[in-house]
């Protein structure tokens, strides 16, 4: 079997004493040449420590740490709910339109941008300029040219600056320390934060109340006459932003004739003759449970297989959800002869996955 001489070899290795003698920069291009790695060449950026040049080089890069740490600290105090992030568009009927999620993401992304930016920046104008060239070996590696390893690495990081440019090391340092809160926030406030804080309890709450029509997606109002036995119609409350709110999507099923609905305790009187509401949101991961079998009563939500027994007021009774999906009280209202169904409240309960904060 061939062997690879080693570089080491090839040069005059100075014993550990003749090293501590030398300056880490001449250990450190001793220990690249004993290596196999021939420095080419090598020079100072700002061979003149202190120019205006250097100055403003260090301020630029100063300052994209400083917007990676304002970014962070801003992601932080979003999280917090320190900020308001929800507006209320006119033109959008009674919809809050929330910014949470998109100021996260946003913060974080500057936030790391700026500080992978800086980073970049600062090898590329600050870092001696230097070529080389490496040749390979796969032998381990003796001590003394460990002891040179380890002086090319202190050499590096002399090369940094970092003892003499003050202003890139604050300000890095903000940076990198808020950004590393940010996980940290973003795993313990996650556990500590109430997620029905907000103004109204929007998570108990959607846009039923007492009399608010039941509508088809076009803004038509559903009768007693529109389903058959069986039947099965996504409707929405009639009210301004009702078809585009995310709670919304109700189920309104017409039961086939000898079918009848165990109610749940203090639910009996939710229903209107042969028709029964239920929230369409699955209760494991909110996709919308609509594959109905009419014959059974069974309810499927595509996405997780967890099925619904809407006989026994949509118990889960089949995959991952745990809870049933919560039931619309409806009853009618008469015009011109005919009956449109209309809610008689809110939904009872919250709509969607189950969270820790439920009553
Ligand atoms: S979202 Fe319905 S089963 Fe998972």
């Amino acid at each position: 079997m061939s062997q690879t001489q080693h570089p080491a070899d090839e040069i005059a290795v100075p014993s550990a004493d003749e090293l501590a003698e030398m300056s880490t920069e001449e250990a450190m291009i001793l220990g690249a040449e004993a290596d196999g790695v021939h420095i080419v060449h090598r020079r100072e950026r700002f061979p003149i420590a202190g120019t205006r040049a250097e100055r403003r080089a260090e301020r630029i890069i100063a300052l994209t740490f400083l917007i990676g740490f304002l970014a962070a600290v801003g992601f932080i105090v979003v999280f917090c709910g320190a900020v308001p992030f929800e507006w209320h568009l006119p033109s959008q009927g009674s919809q809050d339109f929330r910014y949470f999620t998109p100021l996260l993401g946003i913060l974080l992304a500057i936030s790391l941008a700026a500080i992978g930016i800086g980073v970049v920046l600062w090898a590329k104008w600050l870092l001696p300029e230097e070529e080389a060239v490496q040749d390979r070996h796969d032998e381990p590696s003796p001590v003394t040219e460990q002891i040179m390893t380890s002086a090319t690495l202190i050499s590096g990081f002399n090369d940094l600056g970092v003892g003499r440019r003050s202003i890139l090391k604050s300000t890095i340092g903000l940076a990198v320390g808020a950004l590393t809160a940010v996980p940290l926030v973003a795993l313990v406030g996650a556990m500590i934060k109430k997620p029905n804080k907000g103004p109204g309890q929007s998570l108990f709450h959607t846009l039923y109340t007492a009399g608010t029509p039941l509508v088809y997606a076009d803004g038509r109002r559903i009768s007693t006459d529109d389903l058959l036995p069986g039947g099965i119609e996504t409707v929405f409350p009639g009210v301004p932003g009702g078809v585009k709110a995310g709670d919304s999507p109700t189920l309104l099923i017409r039961l086939r004739p000898g079918q009848t609905v165990r109610a749940r305790k203090g639910q009996a009187g939710f229903g209107f003759g042969d028709y029964v509401a239920f929230s369409k949101i699955c209760t494991h991961a909110g996709c919308p449970a609509s594959l109905y079998e009419q014959q059974t009563g069974r309810l499927l939500c595509p996405c997780h297989q967890s099925q619904f027994n809407v006989l026994e007021d949509a118990k889960p009774i089949f995959g991952p959800a745990t809870r049933s999906l919560p039931k619309l009280p409806i009853g009618v209202e008469e015009v011109d002869g005919k009956q449109y169904f209309v809610a008689k409240g809110d939904f009872p309960e919250a709509i969607g996955p189950a969270f820790w904060e439920r009553p």
